[in-house]
C-alpha cells in the first residue's frame, strides 16, 4: 500500500522455448531494476514442458509440404492456457494474449501505453515458420509486430515490447518525467496532447566538444526560453526526420510560428533542404 491505495503489480506470462534469453531484460538496467523492485512479475511457460511425446517435440513438418517447421498446436495451446490461468487467478478479468508476429499491427508508443493499462498479459513468442494457425485463431487476442521485417523468433520482439512498457510503469524511471519527454510522448502540454513529436537534442559537459558548442540558451538559466527552444527543436526535428508524424497533428498558431522560424533558419544555413 502506498498513499492509501493498492498498487497493482503488472503480471506478464511469457510463452517461449527460450526463457533464458529474457535475462538480458530482467537482469540489466532500468528493466532489471523494475523486476528486482517487483514493479512487475515475469513468469515463463515453455511449450516443451507441455509436450506429451517421448521426445517432447514442439515442432513438426508443415502440412502441404514446404520448407521449415511449425510449432505444434497442443504444447503451445497448453502453455498459453496455463499462463493465462496462473496470471488471471485472483483477478476479475482474463489475461490478454499477444502474439508477437511480423503479421501484426506495428507497435507504436500509444499502443504500448494501452497495453500497459491491461495489467495482465501473456506474450506468445513464435519460432520456426510460426505457430499452428488453430492456436492463433482460438487463443490469441491480438498480434503485434516490431516492424516490417522478419526475426527468427518472438523473444526479441517481446523484450522490446516489455522494455517499452516497463519505462511507463510508475516508479520504473529515476525521474518520472523523463518518459513524458521522450519522442512520441505528450510532454505534458495540453495543446500537444496525442501528438507524436520527436525529442529535442540533449547536451552534457563539456560546453565545447570538437569545435562544437552547446547552444547558448541552454546555459542561460532562463527556463521559459529553454522550454521554448526545446519545443521548437522538437517541432523542427520532427519536420526534418519524420514529417509524416504531422499528418495526425493540429499545431497551434504559436507552434506553427516556431516551426516556420526553424524551417527558415535551417533551410538558409543549408543544414537541410526540404522545400
Ligand atoms: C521466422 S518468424 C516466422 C515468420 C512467418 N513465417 C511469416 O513470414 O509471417 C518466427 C517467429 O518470429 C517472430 N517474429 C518474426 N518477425 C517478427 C516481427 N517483425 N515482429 C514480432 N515478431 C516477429 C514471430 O513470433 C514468429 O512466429
Amino acid at each position: 500500500m502506498k498513499n492509501g491505495c493498492q498498487i497493482q503489480v503488472m503480471k506478464i506470462g511469457i510463452v517461449t522455448l527460450f526463457p533464458g534469453m529474457f535475462t538480458a531484460l530482467s537482469e540489466y538496467g532500468i528493466t532489471g531494476r523494475a523486476v528486482r523492485n517487483k514493479l512487475l512479475q515475469l513468469n515463463y511457460w515453455n511449450p516443451r514442458d507441455y509436450a506429451s511425446d517421448r521426445h517432447r517435440s514442439v515442432d513438426d513438418r508443415p502440412y502441404g509440404g514446404g520448407p521449415g517447421m511449425v510449432m505444434r498446436a497442443e504444447p503451445v495451446s497448453l502453455a498459453i492456457t496455463a499462463a493465462k490461468s496462473a496470471i488471471s487467478a485472483n483477478e476479475n478479468h482474463a489475461a490478454w494474449v499477444v502474439y508477437l508476429s511480423p503479421q501484426g499491427k506495428p507497435l507504436d508508443q500509444q499502443h504500448v501505453a494501452k497495453l500497459v493499462q491491461r495489467q495482465n498479459l501473456v506474450l506468445m513468442c513464435g519460432r520456426y515458420e510460426g505457430v499452428d494457425e488453430r492456436v492463433l485463431s482460438s487463443q490469441i487476442d491480438e498480434e503485434c509486430s516490431l516492424g516490417d521485417f522478419v526475426l527468427s523468433g518472438g523473444e526479441l520482439a517481446a523484450m522490446a515490447l516489455l522494455d517499452a512498457m516497463i519505462r511507463l510503469l510508475p516508479g520504473a524511471l529515476g525521474d518520472a518525467d523523463s518518459a513524458l519527454q521522450d519522442s512520441f510522448s505528450n510532454y505534458g502540454e495540453d495543446d500537444l496532447k496525442n501528438t507524436n513529436l520527436l525529442d529535442h537534442p540533449h547536451y552534457t559537459r563539456p560546453e565545447s566538444f570538437a569545435g562544437m558548442n552547446v547552444p547558448p540558451v541552454l546555459l542561460s538559466g532562463d527556463h521559459a526560453q529553454i522550454e521554448l527552444w526545446r519545443l521548437q527543436q522538437r517541432l523542427g526535428i520532427t519536420w526534418q526526420k519524420r514529417p509524416d508524424l504531422f499528418d495526425k497533428m493540429q499545431l497551434t498558431a504559436q507552434q506553427q510560428q516556431l516551426l516556420d522560424a526553424f524551417k527558415r533558419v535551417n533551410t538558409q544555413t543549408g543544414k537541410i533542404d526540404k522545400e
